[in-house]
Parts: C-alpha cells; sequence; structure tokens
C-alpha cells in the first residue's frame, strides 16, 4: 500500500454556459427561454419585475463569481415589454462591467428588436429585388405603430432616411406623443398620424408607398376596401400571424407576391406592382437573427452588447442568404 493519497482521477467538469435573464415584467417570455436553450445555453435563469436601477447590481452579481475564463460562458438577455426601457437597460449593464469580468448582453424587449429588424430587411431586400428602389427617402406608414416592434421599426426605418409615420388608432394626441418620444431618444424625425376613422386611415394609406402592419395579434388594421385607396403602394408587410390578416389579402406565407385583389380594389394603374411580405416569412427570418444573436455572444470570444443596430444588421445578413 502506498504512502500517497489518492489523486483525484475526474477531470473538473466544464463550466456550463450560464444566461441571467432581464425583465422588468411579472414574467419572462417562454420563446425567448426556448430560444437560449436551443443556442447552448445550459442553466437559464429569469428575473422578474426587475427595474431599470437593479441592473448594474444584478450584472456585477454575476460577473464576479465564475474569474475571467468563466465569463465568457455567462450571459445576460433584457426582455420586457417596453423597448425604450430594455435599450435603457442595456446600457446600464454595459456600465456595470468591469474588464476583464465583462459578460456580453442582448436585448429582445417583447422579441420587437428582432421582429422589427427582419421586417425592415425583408422589405428593404424586396424594394431591391422587386422595383430597384432603396428605403431612403419612401413614405412609410406604420398601422398599429406605437407598440414595441412598431416603435422599433420605425426607428430602423427612419434610421435609414425613409419619412416614417406612427399611426395610433386611438387618435393624433397617442401617435404624435409616441412619435416625439422615439425621436428624442433615438436622434431621429418621425410623424405621428391618427388612424382612428375610416377616412383618416384612408387618408394616410393614399399617401403612402410602404405600409407596415404592426398592431396588437388578430387585429385588421388595413381592409381590402381601405388597401385601394393606397394608390402609390409598393410593399405592404404584415407582422401579425393570427387570424385575421393584419393588411387584407397579404397571406401569412407571402413573401413578396403580388397581393391578392389589390389591384382590382385600387381599379388603376400603379397598384398593380405591390407585393405582400406575410408573417410568417418575417417570422423565419426573426428566428434566424435571434438564434444568431444568441450563438454570437456564447462563441464570439469576447464580449458583445447586441441591441437593435445590431439585430437589423444580422437581419440584413440572413435576407441576403436568402436569395
Ligand atoms: N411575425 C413575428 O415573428 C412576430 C414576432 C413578434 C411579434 N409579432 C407580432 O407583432 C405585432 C406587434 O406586437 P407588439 O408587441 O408590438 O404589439 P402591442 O404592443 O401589443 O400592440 C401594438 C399596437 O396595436 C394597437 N392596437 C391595439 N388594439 C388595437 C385595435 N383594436 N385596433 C387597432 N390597433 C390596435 C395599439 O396601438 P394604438 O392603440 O396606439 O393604435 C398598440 O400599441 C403582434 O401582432 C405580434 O403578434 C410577430
Amino acid at each position: 500500500m502506498s504512502d500517497t493519497p489518492d489523486k483525484p482521477t475526474e477531470k473538473p467538469a466544464e463550466r456550463p454556459y450560464v444566461l441571467h435573464m432581464f425583465t422588468a415584467s411579472p414574467q419572462m417570455s417562454p420563446f425567448d427561454v426556448n430560444m437560449a436553450a436551443d443556442a447552448g445555453y445550459q442553466v437559464i435563469v429569469p428575473y422578474c419585475n426587475v427595474e431599470a436601477r437593479m441592473v448594474a447590481n444584478l450584472t456585477q452579481d454575476a460577473i464576479f463569481s465564475r474569474g475571467p475564463k468563466g465569463v465568457s460562458r455567462t450571459g445576460i438577455f433584457i426582455g420586457g415589454r417596453d423597448v425604450m426601457l430594455a435599450a435603457d437597460m442595456l446600457d446600464a449593464a454595459r456600465k456595470a462591467m468591469v474588464p476583464p469580468f465583462e459578460v456580453s448582453v442582448f436585448a429582445d424587449p417583447s422579441g420587437s428588436y428582432t421582429t422589427a429588424a427582419a421586417l425592415v430587411a425583408l422589405v428593404e431586400r424586396h424594394l431591391a429585388k422587386a422595383y430597384g428602389m432603396e428605403l431612403g427617402g419612401k413614405r412609410v406608414l406604420i398601422l398599429g405603430g406605437t407598440g414595441a416592434v412598431g416603435r422599433v421599426a420605425a426607428a430602423m426605418a427612419a434610421s435609414l432616411g425613409a419619412d416614417v409615420s406612427i399611426a395610433s388608432h386611438a387618435g393624433h394626441a397617442r401617435a404624435a406623443s409616441v412619435s416625439e418620444e422615439i425621436n428624442q431618444r433615438f436622434g431621429i424625425l418621425t410623424k405621428g398620424v391618427s388612424t382612428a376613422t375610416q377616412a383618416e386611415r384612408r387618408a394616410a394609406l393614399a399617401e403612402t408607398e410602404i405600409v407596415f402592419a404592426t398592431a396588437l395579434a388578430g387585429v385588421q388594421v388595413a381592409s381590402t376596401e381601405d388597401l385601394a385607396h393606397a394608390r402609390h403602394l409598393l410593399i405592404a408587410a404584415d407582422v401579425n400571424a393570427v387570424p385575421p390578416e393584419g393588411i387584407a389579402g397579404v397571406n401569412v406565407v407571402n413573401d413578396g407576391k403580388p397581393i391578392a385583389g389589390h389591384a382590382n380594389a385600387a381599379g388603376g394603374s400603379g397598384a398593380t406592382d405591390a407585393i405582400g411580405i406575410g408573417a410568417l416569412a418575417i417570422g423565419n427570418v426573426k428566428y434566424q437573427v435571434e438564434h444568431r444573436l444568441f450563438i454570437r455572444m456564447r462563441t464570439g470570444g469576447k464580449p458583445v452588447y447586441l441591441g437593435f443596430p445590431e439585430a437589423f444588421d444580422e437581419a440584413r445578413a440572413v435576407a441576403a442568404g436568402l436569395d
């Protein structure tokens, strides 16, 4: 019998990939939990009702316990419903890092960054493909534009130089206040329009070249008769996957095909070219963007901070790969 004590034979286990998920809402989105797991996170912990002032402490609590090597296997996700608050929380987490104790952070409140990114990237793609045009200078109307997806889509399209109108079915005051809020937060120029009445909705559509529908799921914001007034329409893109169609005639699987019935309804020239982009075509790109961003957090080799500009870059890359 030897005097030397037994040497441990077990190799230390590889540290698991840990994702801390912060949300200001009472619960974390199951969709995002599934997406994180499918992208390789092994331990996923939701933190609910998180206020912006709590983010710095939570972040520092997450970064110091695993050593510089462990931080590369640790990430933070920011969810919630409020797109401005999530942008602020992303900034707060970034500022709380103490290099080399620094982890990746990804914000996608209510899926709005990745959904809006997919929507705008697909519109860009079809505008170039079907018409040889760019989004810059185009008149864009966002029906249901005061919600999470609408606000981010507005910020993205306006950043690309589009002339963006954010519509609210609750009236002009609501549309104008949301437009003002995002203009100030993101340094862009949009305006608010009321679509509270049929006449207002049709007047707004008559001016528009591109319409996005980003209203509450299961709500139709433009009927076939409404669309007939959109005589300059090039593209109608609808993120709503729950029947009825958000924009009548834009089927969920449409990915750049003519809008059924639009030419007849418009009864004239110019409208015959309008094409649709449906919710499942947008959802397909959104899914890939979110997956790729989670993978980038885990495998990039250095900490990354992923907000909606990064989501948009990724969506453009996914859209470019569709051809
Ligand atoms: N395709 C995808 O991959 C994907 C992914 C995520 C989300 N989505 C969809 O994206 C859409 C927007 O999501 P969100 O979270 O941004 O929605 P949201 O914030 O819940 O609602 C958006 C807006 O809808 C408007 N609205 C509410 N009730 C309405 C009604 N009866 N008639 C007309 N407008 C009404 C509201 O604006 P006003 O009261 O100011 O008019 C609200 O701000 C939803 O349809 C959601 O299912 C799709």
